[in-house]
This record gives C-alpha cells, sequence and structure tokens, in this order.
C-alpha cells in the first residue's frame, strides 16, 4: 500500500478549520482538520452538478453560471463541457491555496479548466457575490462544504438559510437554476427551498457515476414565482 503524503495545508477563512491537500500515487484527497472532503477518485456526484445545472440553462442565449468552491475543479471543468462559447462562468473559491493547487499539483485531473477563457476566478466567499447583484446569473452551483450540515466553516450556514435562499433566488434570473450538492436529502432544507419560492427537484446521484459508489444528493431549484404566504403552500414536487 503507497503511504499517503501530505502536500500542503491552509487556513480556511472566517473561523474555518485547517484545509489539507494529501497525495497517494495518482490520487489526490482534500481534508478539513483531518476528515476527507473530497478525493480524486471519485466524482461522478461532482460531475453530475454540472450536467443536471447545464442541461436546463446552457443552451440560453448567454448563460451565466455562477460556481462556489473549485475543489479539484470537477464541477467546473463539466460544466466547460457542455456549455457554449458564449457562455461565462465564475469560480468563487474561499480558500486562495486551493486556487494554487487546482494550478499546481492538481491541474491535471479535470483538464486545466482555469485555463479557460471563460472562467474567472474570485478568492472570496460566494456569498458576497450571491449578495452583489441582482438578476446576474442564470444558475448558482453550491459544493462549498458538505451540503447544509457543513464541515469547513460555521459561517456557510448562511447559504443554505432562509436569508441565504432568499439572496440567491435574487441573484438568479427568472427561471434560473440553484443548485446545491448534498452528502444525502434533507426533507427539512428541500422544505425550506420551496418556500423561498423555488420548484424543487432532489435528485439521487452516485459518487462514481456509472460505476457506483456512494448516494449523494443534488437540488435543483428553480426560480419560480414567489409565494404569497410561504407556509401555507403545499409541496408539489417533492411528494
Ligand atoms: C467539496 S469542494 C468542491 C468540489 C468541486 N465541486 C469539485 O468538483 O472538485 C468545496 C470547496 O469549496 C470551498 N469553499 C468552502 N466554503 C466556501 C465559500 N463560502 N465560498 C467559496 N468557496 C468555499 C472549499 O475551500 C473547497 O475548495
Amino acid at each position: 500500500m503507497i503511504p499517503w503524503e501530505f502536500i500542503d495545508s491552509a487556513q480556511v477563512p472566517g473561523n474555518g478549520g485547517e484545509l489539507s491537500l494529501h497525495k497517494r500515487g495518482a490520487e489526490f484527497s482534500i481534508r478539513v482538520d483531518g476528515d476527507e472532503l473530497m478525493n480524486s477518485r471519485a466524482h461522478g456526484s461532482e460531475d453530475a452538478l454540472a450536467e443536471l445545472v447545464c442541461a436546463r440553462v446552457a443552451r440560453r442565449p448567454r448563460p451565466r453560471i455562477l460556481i462556489g468552491g473549485l475543489g479539484m475543479g470537477y464541477t467546473l471543468a463539466a460544466t466547460l463541457q457542455q456549455l457554449g462559447a458564449r457562455g461565462l462562468v465564475v469560480v468563487a473559491e474561499l480558500v486562495p491555496a486551493v486556487v494554487t493547487w487546482n494550478r499546481g499539483p492538481l491541474s491535471d485531473l479535470a483538464g486545466h479548466p482555469l485555463e479557460d477563457d471563460r472562467v474567472t476566478v474570485r478568492q472570496v466567499d460566494v456569498a458576497d457575490i450571491i449578495k452583489e447583484k441582482h438578476r446576474a446569473y442564470d444558475a448558482i452551483v453550491l459544493d462549498v462544504d458538505n451540503g447544509p450540515d457543513g464541515l469547513t466553516r460555521k459561517a456557510n450556514d448562511w447559504l443554505y438559510s432562509r436569508a441565504g435562499l432568499d439572496t440567491a433566488y435574487r441573484a438568479l434570473q427568472p427561471a434560473g437554476v440553484l443548485a446545491i450538492w448534498s452528502p444525502s436529502p434533507n426533507r427539512a432544507f428541500a422544505h425550506r427551498l420551496h418556500r423561498v419560492g423555488f420548484e424543487v427537484n432532489e435528485v439521487p446521484v452516485r459518487a462514481r457515476g456509472p460505476r457506483g459508489g456512494g448516494r449523494h444528493t443534488i437540488w435543483l431549484a428553480r426560480r419560480g414565482p414567489r409565494k404569497r404566504t410561504g407556509s401555507s403552500q403545499t409541496h408539489r414536487e417533492l411528494g
């Protein structure tokens, strides 16, 4: 068995944990305080996140997509594969070292997506970008943490709160899509999305794509019309 080799580490801004990069042969692992956040051998759900979003928005005239969390670049690369020449992607990455790793030891994994002219990388909290402007994006793709029950930093809870989802709603174009990765379903969170005014689909995906692996969840939340009374609506999409 090849032993894991420590490559680098960095502090997550805003009282987060320590993010570290490890390598074993051709395999890479990013960990938060020692717990694995992601592994290069299983990126089926990160790819699916991009494919599900692009199936809904990539054919729009000039699609604008915001991706929160660069990680190993798989969601970004899969987005670029589906997006036409007129599409643009903004990638927000909170930890500058992650961008450095993607330009260095991780760059071959997803095929150098940061070099694509359609990509702008911003080394900031994705929440700050979501707050900037109304109706700015056709899709907002969040894989910043470990889903609504975060791992990386407490401040990410805002993204999944009613206030955060309301802000994401306003940052989307009409019929824009908010897509969120999670390790597992969370019925309360799906209902929160619905109450904000999203039409919600909860999609089960596999960590290794067609090869199976762990089961993860992606919420595809389409910006619908605002509800007049959020709490009295019945939940149709989730059944
Ligand atoms: C699980 S990884 C993303 C994996 C990515 N989808 C891929 O395909 O490789 C989560 C990433 O989000 C970053 N992150 C965490 N909180 C963030 C935030 N608030 N804003 C932007 N990036 C954040 C982490 O540093 C990490 O790089």
